[in-house]
């Protein structure tokens, strides 16, 4: 049988999502908040005056400037770019920076587990720098990977997932300057519950880029809308790898729908930022967990020698967690979504309870 597509994707596995099913979700770092519950009179209304017979609606301007205007910092429409997801956007970029064969992006590690997903899909390599324990890194080292030649993209996820830390502005910073001759690309998902952007220092920065997602704070995650920032240049750029009509117009009204109705998300952001923080305190109390602080809608915890026990124990409860555990500096550690307050609360009993147990647990 004749090698029908390219060869570097033979022994490659299509990119399927296995996590459990559970009745308490809080293993995507997804919302607990259903949006189109929240909003859809208001999204059925619109729905009146578009017509999905055409490929072009007025809606694709009206959210052009709406997004604009929540991006702020002055910035303006040719700075934007949307797409089906934060996911669709990187894996965009990814294309568009691929020169050759041996071109490739640096990552800290553990980061994102898709970045290496979507750079296998294009042929674009990738390359690590290990986080340390405190899950901080070397700067120089970091620069050191970057600045080979063939190096075509530097990747920073900030807060990252999934140790849910923030880096320091200079630290970063410090990057952004000492690579005016490559993009970096700053992966800010979880940017509504750290509160931290780049978006004021993109104009002093023409080779910065930062993806957002409204798959968290916007509660959309199976909306699939995510988007780029960056100097007018870098998004016509990227716009010549993005197929005609790339996004549909449902996704783009109900985007919008939220964009006129950011109060009530932020409301909800607001709240899971005062779950998370209490869920943290309440887990560093129970004994033989260590939990890690967030900047984001998740926690990363570790139970020791009994973590794969309790995510058992956790399953066996309904309650699905992210074995995140993968990667040696997060060796025997589950990540858990901070949820609505039934789904919080069932899951710090389950843990309390969980732990302690003999590693033969069995149910
Ligand atoms: C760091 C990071 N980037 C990107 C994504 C993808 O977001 P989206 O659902 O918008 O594709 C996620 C989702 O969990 C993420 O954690």
């Amino acid at each position: 049988m004749p090698e029908l597509f390219r060869s570097d994707l033979a022994d490659k596995a299509p990119s399927l999502i296995n996590v459990p099913v559970k009745r308490r979700m809080m293993c995507l770092n997804e919302s607990c908040l259903d949006p189109y519950q929240a909003i859809k009179g208001k999204f059925l209304e619109r729905m009146e005056d578009i017509h999905l017979n055409r490929y072009l609606s007025p809606v694709t301007r009206e959210l052009h400037s709406r997004l604009t205007e929540y991006a702020g910092f002055g910035l303006e429409r040719a700075n934007l770019v949307w797409g089906n997801g934060a996911d669709d956007i990187l894996y965009h970029i990814f294309l568009a920076v691929r020169e050759n064969d041996q071109a490739f992006a640096v990552s800290l590690a553990p980061s994102y587990f898709d970045y290496k997903t979507f750079c296998g899909m294009v042929g674009l390599g990738i390359r690590f720098v290990e986080l340390d324990e405190d899950f901080s890194f070397d700067t120089e080292a970091y620069l050191k990977l970057a600045s080979h030649p063939d190096c075509r993209l530097a990747i920073l996820c900030n807060p990252n997932n999934p140790s849910g830390n923030l880096y320091a502005p200079a630290q970063l910073r410090q990057i952004v300057d000492a690579l005016p001759d490559k993009l970096v690309l700053m992966d800010e998902t979880y940017f509504e519950f750290s509160g931290a952007t780049f978006a004021g220092e993109l104009e002093r920065h023409p080779n910065l880029i930062l993806v957002r997602s409204f798959s968290k704070a916007f509660s959309g995650a199976g909306l699939r809308f995510g988007y780029a920032i960056s100097s007018g240049e870098n998004i016509y750029s990227l716009n010549k790898v993005l197929t005609t009509f790339h996004t549909s117009i449902l996704n783009q009204a109900f985007a919008l729908t939220i964009l006129e109705n950011t109060e009530l998300f932020q409301n909800q952001v607001g709240e899971i930022k005062s779950a998370r923080d209490a869920m943290y305190l309440k887990m560093r109390e129970i004994p033989g967990v260590k939990v890690h602080p967030s900047a984001t809608n998740f926690l990363t915890f570790s139970a020791g020698e009994e973590t794969a026990t309790l995510f058992e124990y956790l399953q066996d409860r309904e309650i699905a967690v992210r074995d995140v555990g993968a990667h040696r500096r997060l060796k025997s550690h589950l990540r858990v979504t901070v949820s609505c307050s039934e789904d919080n609360a069932a899951f710090l009993a389950a843990v309390a309870a969980g732990t302690g147990l003999s590693t033969n647990y069995t149910n």
